[in-house]
């Protein structure tokens, strides 16, 4: 297995993820998203990456959320993606930007209507009284938009993953798992074998 043969690591992520997509019948892209609030608590969940190139890994959400705000203070990310009928792993660790507005008009004008009226009615990670006050505010999304296109929300956007660390891991016998990270330095991708 020659893999030093990639001098950056996103080639090595396409080709993963690829495997990944013709393997995993359910959600390949989801992956585990890890935030720091301004305390240095840590916080996780899961998220799906629905875009990636040089520039970095991309996700949608509420930026009033709980990981919205603790990326807006921060601006730091680690992702983890584990795919068991891979026996692959991938962790990825970054700063964090937001994606451009241009970018999450288009990504949310091809999201279906009702995830486009969801993202106005859902609070997102704030204390919900009932399920009823979540429903009348769909129906009150619902009527207001009727007939025309859902804008997208100010507080709803994507955010960038700028990793500057990339680990690929796969699962070897006898616990000898092959372990590479590449690490960012200036321009460079510096790639090292690490002990599993
Ligand atoms: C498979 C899966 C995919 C998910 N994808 C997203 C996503 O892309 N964006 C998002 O905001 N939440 C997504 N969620 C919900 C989050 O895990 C989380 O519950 C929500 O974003 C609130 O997180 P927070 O309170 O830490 O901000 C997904 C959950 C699962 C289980």
């Amino acid at each position: 297995m020659n893999l030093a043969e990639w001098s950056t690591p996103f080639k090595r992520f396409a080709e993963v993820f690829e495997a990944a997509r013709r393997a995993v019948p359910k959600d390949p892209n989801a992956m585990t998203l890890a935030t720091v609030d301004a305390n240095g608590r840590p916080s996780l969940r899961t998220v799906l990456l629905k875009d990636f190139d040089e520039q970095g890994f991309v996700f949608y959400t509420n930026t009033r959320s709980a990981k919205g705000r603790a990326l807006n203070d921060t601006q730091v990310a680690a992702l983890n993606f584990y795919w068991p009928s891979l026996d692959q792993q991938v962790r990825i660790e970054g700063t964090v930007e937001a994606v451009t507005p241009a970018e999450a008009d288009a990504y949310f004008a091809s999201r279906a209507r009702a995830s486009q009226l969801g993202a106005w009615a859902s609070h997102q990670s704030e204390t919900l009284k009932s399920r009823a006050e979540l429903e009348a505010r769909l129906e009150e999304v619902t009527k207001k938009y009727e007939g025309g296109e859902v804008p997208r929300p100010p507080h709803w956007s994507g955010y960038r993953v700028k990793p500057e660390r990339i680990e690929f891991w796969k699962a070897h016998e006898f616990r000898l798992h092959w372990r590479e990270e590449y690490v960012k330095n200036g321009a460079a991708w510096e790639h090292h074998w690490l002990n599993p």
